[in-house]
């Protein structure tokens, strides 16, 4: 059983088939760039391309940066705010002529973690946060996932924890991986404090291996940390199993 999986993102939109049994991709992941602006109906035409590449007749599942209520976008960070208030499912479906399922994207990269990766048949509270542009969250009991946490927005040191401890602020404001850790604890220590996980995995870019050396050593949470198992596939796969998973 395929399902194609797509996550569309501030810079690229990419996809894959992907074989639910293992969450393997099928085939090579295709990507196109997000065009400019990343207004909705111009990036239902990129989704389409997308489908068509594959030549695709079947489920699709979709990951974006927003918290999805039925098919609704209800929140758009770091993307166009006109997405606020569209039925994005409605959308894809229409523009791609298929039974499609939308989700976050930080819930996608869960689905792939719990039920392929890192977190994969362990009981108990997981929290997966996915470090890049922003902070994603996502909270899984058991393999039920607790969906749009949104865990990037709460506040600290007078702005939201994304803004002030994501990777791309490392980044931005040339942070040491010592500075920058000492950021990442604090916000750990916060959402351990309010969620009580037993396991948090850590992913984006920074989950590789080379990059989890500069780190990880440095932090400290009673939950056991993980690094994640996928990077940039997760949304792809993650997204993939979730629309495996709606009523079937
Ligand atoms: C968005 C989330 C998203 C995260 C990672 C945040 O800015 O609010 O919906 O999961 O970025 O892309």
């Amino acid at each position: 059983m395929e399902v194609l999986g797509i996550d569309i993102g501030g810079t690229g939109i990419k996809g894959a088939p992907v074989d639910i049994a293992s969450g393997q991709l099928t085939s090579e992941r295709f990507r196109l760039p997000t065009p400019k602006g990343a207004h909705p109906e111009e990036v239902a035409q990129t989704v389409r391309a997308i489908v068509h590449h594959f030549s695709w007749r079947g489920r699709i599942g979709i990951a974006m940066p927003v918290r999805v209520h039925n098919g609704i976008a209800r929140t758009a960070a770091n993307i166009d705010p006109s997405w606020i208030g569209t039925n994005i499912e409605a959308l894809f479906s229409r523009t791609t002529d298929s039974d499609v399922v939308t989700l976050n994207d930080a819930d996608a990269a869960g689905y792939a973690e719990i039920h392929y990766g890192a977190g994969k048949d362990v009981p108990g509270k997981t929290l997966v946060l996915t470090l890049g542009t922003g902070i994603g969250s996502s909270l899984f009991v058991g393999s039920t996932l607790v969906p749009n946490l949104e865990l990037g927005h709460l506040r600290m040191h007078d702005t939201i924890a994304e803004a002030w401890a994501a990777n791309s602020v490392r980044k931005r404001e040339n942070l040491s991986w010592g500075d920058w850790a000492k950021r990442l604890q604090e916000y750990l220590s916060y959402v351990e404090f309010l969620l009580d996980p037993e396991l948090i995995i850590l992913g984006g870019g920074v989950s590789r291996p080379k990059r989890v050396r500069n780190y990880f050593h440095l932090l400290g949470t009673r939950a056991r940390l993980a690094p994640a198992h996928f990077q940039n596939e997760a949304g792809i796969i993650g997204a993939a199993c979730a629309a495996h998973s709606r009523n079937t």
